[in-house]
């Protein structure tokens, strides 16, 4: 049993000069799997692609049976235009369509930014071989062979291996009763003060914005810095269990995590993400699956949202921001009681529901993949890990600065736990 689906190693990942990438690596890529793109490139009905970097262009096109590299623009196609490190980044799967739009390093200057996204899934099966997915190509099995029960949730003493052949197949889990309402009642008063002592340039908060214009904070990060309350739950059996659960090694990341509230009436800001996958800024293949925790201090139902899921996402090439049109596997709404945990993989795709009638909170926490054998990773200091965090904030007028606009800001994203 494992989640773990990583074709990279971070210490094999260097910095591609433009040239090298136009000449060598996609040719290469369009010799090894021009077919499997171009065969998801006709599925997802999207059109050409140019890359401009500097005073060079090349291009990307469906010949009927592969994909064609020629030089120069296209009349009749999508063309984006970047730097060379952007581009080095995209075809190592460093970063990804939408990864690039989150940070200012793509602009549009010919078509439409949802072909950009959309051509995601396609450079995956260019770069990585993994094949763009179409409908029909994901089926759930109960560990005897039967069809999954996807409504079904757990408890602790439920048996381990069964829990880890759902997580496995459906990439997500509810687990039921884990703390007590004096365990979240504690966290809950904990998160009222750092929400109290937040600021919006603290950077350690994201704020979010009601219909009247006022900022609200949303989301303190580093909360487990200012809950011993928390701390102490991190650290317990009844959370560490979901790191062995799968026989993968999920001990790659110190538990850290982040206090959420959904006020009710939020208009602008990252408060109520849409659908997006965590290792939708990129990272992929160096990452996943680390799997996303999280603790309902409040219930989470219909009148306070809830966390969406769509189960099997995790195994679909899709687009990782935004809902693709070309999945058809039905989301699932997990509603949730104090105490409560949900866990979803990296690359599930999930969403926040709206609250409609109460506020909530929640705290959201996880665990990593071990790193590879020999692998290695370049040290960030923490200063700017938190930094990149927090400047995330405002990352909807960056999103459109890369040509989006008003109608594609749905394509905003990620509380991602992947870098
Ligand atoms: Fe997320």
């Amino acid at each position: 049993m494992s989640i773990d689906c990583r074709t990279r190693r971070h210490i094999d990942r260097r910095e591609l000069g433009r040239d090298e990438v136009f000449d060598r690596w996609l040719p290469d890529a369009v010799r090894d799997n021009g077919p499997l793109a171009a065969r998801g490139l006709r599925y997802k009905q999207l059109p050409p692609l140019s890359l401009v970097v500097e005073d060079r262009t090349v291009s990307l096109r469906d010949d009927g049976d592969t994909l064609t590299l020629s030089d120069g623009p296209l009349d009749d196609g999508a063309i984006a235009r970047l730097d060379a490190p952007s581009l080095s980044d995209l075809v190592q799967d460093w970063t990804t369509t939408m990864g690039l739009a989150m940070n200012s390093r793509v602009k549009m200057t010919q078509g439409g930014f949802n072909d950009w996204v959309g051509w995601e899934p396609v450079f995956r099966a260019l770069f990585d071989g993994r094949p763009v997915h179409e409908a029909g190509a994901i089926s759930f099995q109960a560990a005897d062979g039967s069809d999954l029960d996807l409504t079904r949730s757990f408890e602790l003493d439920d048996d381990p291996e069964e829990v880890g052949h759902f997580l496995e197949e459906a990439g997500f889990l509810h687990v039921r009763n884990v703390f007590s309402d004096a365990e979240m009642a504690a966290v809950s008063t904990d998160l009222d003060a750092a929400l109290e002592r937040a600021r919006a340039d603290d950077g350690a908060s994201w704020w979010a914005g009601d219909s009247t214009g006022k900022q609200h904070p949303v989301r303190v990060l580093f909360f487990h810095e200012q809950s011993e309350a928390l701390m102490s739950l991190l650290m317990d059996e009844r959370i560490q269990w979901l790191s062995r659960l799968t026989g993968d090694d999920l001990s790659g990341k110190k538990m850290g995590a982040e206090g959420l509230i959904k006020p009710l009436d939020i208009q602008t800001g990252l408060s109520d993400l849409p659908w997006h996958k965590d290792c939708g800024q990129g990272g992929h293949s160096y990452l996943c699956n680390g799997l996303t925790i999280g603790i309902s201090v409040t219930g989470a139902d219909r009148t306070s949202g809830a966390l969406g899921v769509v189960p099997g996402s995790h195994r679909a090439n899709v687009q990782t921001a935004g809902k693709d049109e070309s999945l058809d596997m039905a989301a699932r709404k997990l509603e949730t009681a104090t105490g409560d945990l949900t866990v979803h993989c990296s690359d599930t795709l999930h969403r926040a529901h709206r609250p409609v009638e109460r506020t909530r909170k929640v705290v959201y926490t996880g665990f990593r993949q071990a790193l590879l054998p020999g692998d290695a990773v370049q040290q960030v200091p923490l200063a700017k890990q938190r930094a990149d965090r927090a400047r995330l904030t405002n990352v909807q007028d960056r999103i459109a600065s890369a040509g989006a606009d008003a109608g594609e800001s749905e394509f905003v994203a990620l509380e991602d736990e992947t870098r």
